[in-house]
């Protein structure tokens, strides 16, 4: 149960954008040794020359890098097998390729296997938290949530709601989204480390009568978390409000029903006015920025210093499969490159911090998760700097710490995750893999 192990470790302290230098906003050991006992981080140190008399079963990785497991704030699981899909933007692509996907989650033997899929492929990327949208059948919900349960891993999901816009076969109604998902809560809200979100697709496939009660949903139960879409594309916008010309905007939407807040994570928001930020900002409400996503359907790009800027909270999403890769990694490479394509820079630090703590305070979890601090529940990726030679001959020329985890940032996917721990277990191991 109890455990050590020598690495390398990074983690964060504090938002690299918050302090003056970007030295005060993390911690590096080079050469360090961590202590987990019962699943929560015990210690993190400098390593010693007595460590290996003192812990027998020392777990030695020195030459990998530690860090704490990444968290992906926005993943579509039922969406596995449709990855990648050719030729439309947003809501063709609903129509033409993702609700027909969907369908097939009203069976449970088939959402057992693709739950079963989705979550050994999260821990084979070093994910060890996400934040998941199910699809409109609650066994769909059962069914990752079930398999979560069986790594032990913090995992928040929710069966979507949406009753007009959709095709007959995908539609809740009003009385039946709210209470199957009343039904969910109930079952799993809080069962280990699982916890429920409110999972409203998005304001164009939910009616008023929808929208008003899953608002009083979200009051009957403030504890759990609330996931829907905004403004990611400019016909998407455009048809939310003309679908509810009463309110000022699109998100106000969502502000009208009472579904905005510190608990609550809107994906994309890449083209907000003036108005929702500052929205955003008095609710406190929270952005998955989805980068592979946005590029890949043509929606546009998110400004994440203007985010910063108003102390917009935003968690890194893979958005599967709008997204085209599961690792977190290759997510931050297309964020950097986001970024570069409106003239602003994502730095390694910036980058990891929002695939670890960012995420965890994303998703008002950065007491337990997302940080190596003693206490915080021992989720954990273990990354080689280089699976490929030409990583290896970028690395060998590297010129400091910020440099490697540069190159690991924009070279790195799956190859680079050598293990991945939950609650101290170690869930996923390619070494073993391999032999
Ligand atoms: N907006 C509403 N539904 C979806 C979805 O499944 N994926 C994305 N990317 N955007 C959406
Ligand atoms: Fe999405």
């Amino acid at each position: 149960q109890n455990c050590a192990i020598r690495a390398s470790f990074l983690h964060f302290i504090a938002n690299p954008a918050d302090v003056a230098t970007p030295a005060d906003s993390y911690q590096y050991f080079a050469d360090g040794l961590l202590v987990i006992e019962n699943g929560l981080i015990a210690e993190l140190r400098d390593y010693r020359a007595d460590d290996a008399a003192k812990y027998p079963q020392l777990q030695d990785r020195s030459g990998q890098l530690i860090m704490p497991g990444f968290i992906d704030t926005h993943i579509h699981y039922a969406q596995t097998e449709m990855i990648a899909a050719y030729g439309e933007q947003l809501l063709e692509w609903l129509d033409t390729y993702t609700f027909p996907t969907e369908q097939q989650f009203a069976d449970k033997h088939y959402a057992d296997k693709i739950a079963q899929f989705v979550i050994n492929e999260l821990l084979k990327n070093g994910t060890t938290s996400a934040l998941v949208f199910g699809t409109v059948h609650p066994q769909s919900v059962d069914a990752i949530f079930e398999q979560a349960a069986a790594k032990n891993m913090r995992l928040i999901a929710g069966k979507v709601m949406m009753d007009r816009h959709a095709p007959d076969y995908l539609l809740d109604t009003p009385e039946s989204g709210y209470a199957e998902s009343k039904a969910l809560i109930e079952k799993w809200h809080n069962r280990g480390r699982l916890q429920y979100a409110i999972t409203p697709r998005f304001a164009p496939t939910s009616s008023a009568e929808q929208l008003t009660l899953t608002g009083k949903l979200r009051a009957e139960y403030p504890d759990t978390y609330v996931q829907t879409h905004v403004s990611e594309n400019k016909n998407e916008i455009e048809w939310a409000k003309s679908l509810f010309p009463e309110c000022r905007g699109y998100f106000d939407i969502y502000q009208h029903y009472g579904l905005t807040g510190p608990k609550s994570i809107f994906s994309h928001a890449i083209h907000l006015t003036e108005d929702e930020w500052q929205a955003f900002s008095a609710t406190d409400s929270v952005i998955a920025f989805c980068p592979s996503s946005n590029m890949f359907l043509g929606s546009g790009l998110f400004p994440l210093k203007r985010a910063s800027r108003d102390k917009v909270r935003v968690g890194l999403g893979t958005d599967v499969g709008a997204g085209t890769s599961f690792s977190p990694l290759q997510t931050l490479c297309d964020a950097y490159k986001v970024l570069q394509l409106q003239g602003q820079k994502l730095s390694a630090l910036d980058g990891f911090y929002l695939a670890t703590l960012g995420g965890a305070s994303a998703l008002s979890l950065s007491d337990k998760i997302g940080t190596l601090a003693v206490g915080s529940e021992a989720d954990l990726v273990v990354l080689n700097w280089a699976a490929t030679e030409v990583q290896q001959l970028r690395m060998s020329n590297a010129k400091n710490l910020e440099d490697k985890l540069f190159a690991l940032m924009m070279l790195g996917d799956d190859r680079n995750i050598a293990a991945t721990y939950v609650a101290g277990h170690c869930v996923y191991d390619a070494a073993n893999l391999s032999k």
